[in-house]
């Protein structure tokens, strides 16, 4: 009970802060991807939503596989080596082992949905991604520090505060 009482109080410091988007600390690594994919060539020529389809219609955004880039690059889009091995994965039929950087713990309760219907932008948890080459900040993954524990949580928390969304351990607890 104590130990809810003084992390109660950390979230009330957190509040007065401000702060609502969620990725702020920066990486103290940086995560190599299978092919080193980048935003900012591709965010103005195609929308978050079609790449990430999940995003507004289930629980999981989803990462693309190449069946999805190929509808581009089967065409000589890009001179890159790093394209050339996304025309490698489909020609092999293999999924493309994308890591995760936003990746919540199993024992919490998420969905994207709930929140983009509210119309919550991708950059208000993100940042900026769009116009990132490689993405520097999430939550973290193992081996890499970001975001995690109380602190990821105070940001999910005042924004359910802020807007009179349930903060019952419950709605993101399991
Ligand atoms: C809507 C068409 C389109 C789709 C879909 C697409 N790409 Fe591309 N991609 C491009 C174009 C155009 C370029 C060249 C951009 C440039 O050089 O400015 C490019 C460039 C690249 C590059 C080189 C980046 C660099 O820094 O030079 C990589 C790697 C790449 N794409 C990977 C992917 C992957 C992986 C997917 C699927 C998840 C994908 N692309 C889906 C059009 C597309
Ligand atoms: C052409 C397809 C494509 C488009 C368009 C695209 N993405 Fe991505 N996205 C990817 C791929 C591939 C990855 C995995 C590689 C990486 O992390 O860079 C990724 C990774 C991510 C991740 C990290 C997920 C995780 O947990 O690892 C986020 C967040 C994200 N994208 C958000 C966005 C947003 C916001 C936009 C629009 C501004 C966008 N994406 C547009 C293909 C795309
Ligand atoms: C309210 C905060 C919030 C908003 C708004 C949001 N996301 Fe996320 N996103 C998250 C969280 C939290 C996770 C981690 C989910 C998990 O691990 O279960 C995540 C994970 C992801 C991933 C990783 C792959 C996956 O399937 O989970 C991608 C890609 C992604 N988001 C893209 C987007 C895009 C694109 C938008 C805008 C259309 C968006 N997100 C809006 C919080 C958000
Ligand atoms: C709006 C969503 C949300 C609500 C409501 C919420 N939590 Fe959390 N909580 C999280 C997230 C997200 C994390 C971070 C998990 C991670 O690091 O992956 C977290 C982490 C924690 C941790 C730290 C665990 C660790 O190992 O670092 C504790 C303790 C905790 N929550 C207790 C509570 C209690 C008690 C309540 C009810 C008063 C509560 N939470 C309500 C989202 C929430
Ligand atoms: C910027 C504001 C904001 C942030 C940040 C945010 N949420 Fe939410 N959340 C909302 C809103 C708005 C809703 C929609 C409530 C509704 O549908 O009435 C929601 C709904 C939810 C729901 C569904 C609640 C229900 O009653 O069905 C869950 C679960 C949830 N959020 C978990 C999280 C977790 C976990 C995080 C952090 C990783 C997070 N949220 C971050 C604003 C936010």
């Amino acid at each position: 009970m104590k130990e809810t009482l003084v992390f109660m109080g950390g979230v009330v410091v957190l509040l007065a802060g401000g702060g609502l988007v969620l990725t702020t600390s920066p990486w103290q690594a940086q995560v190599e991807q299978p092919i080193a994919f980048n935003h900012a060539k591709h965010s103005p020529i195609l929308a978050c939503t079609s790449c990430h389809s999940g995003v507004e219609v289930g629980v999981a955004a989803t990462i693309p596989q190449a069946d999805k880039c190929m509808v581009c690059h089967q065409a000589p889009v890009s001179s890159s080596p790093e394209a050339a091995k996304v025309k490698v994965f489909a020609e092999q039929g293999r999924q493309i082992p994308w890591v995760r950087l936003f990746d919540l713990r199993d024992d919490l309760i998420f969905a994207h949905k709930p929140h983009i219907q509210k119309g919550l932008a991708c950059q208000t948890c993100h940042g900026d991604i769009g116009s990132m080459a490689r993405i520097t900040q999430g939550f973290g993954t193992e081996g890499v520090n970001g975001l995690r524990g109380r602190e990821l949580m105070a940001r999910c928390f005042s924004c359910h505060q802020a807007r009179g969304v349930s903060t019952d351990c419950v709605t993101c607890h399991k």
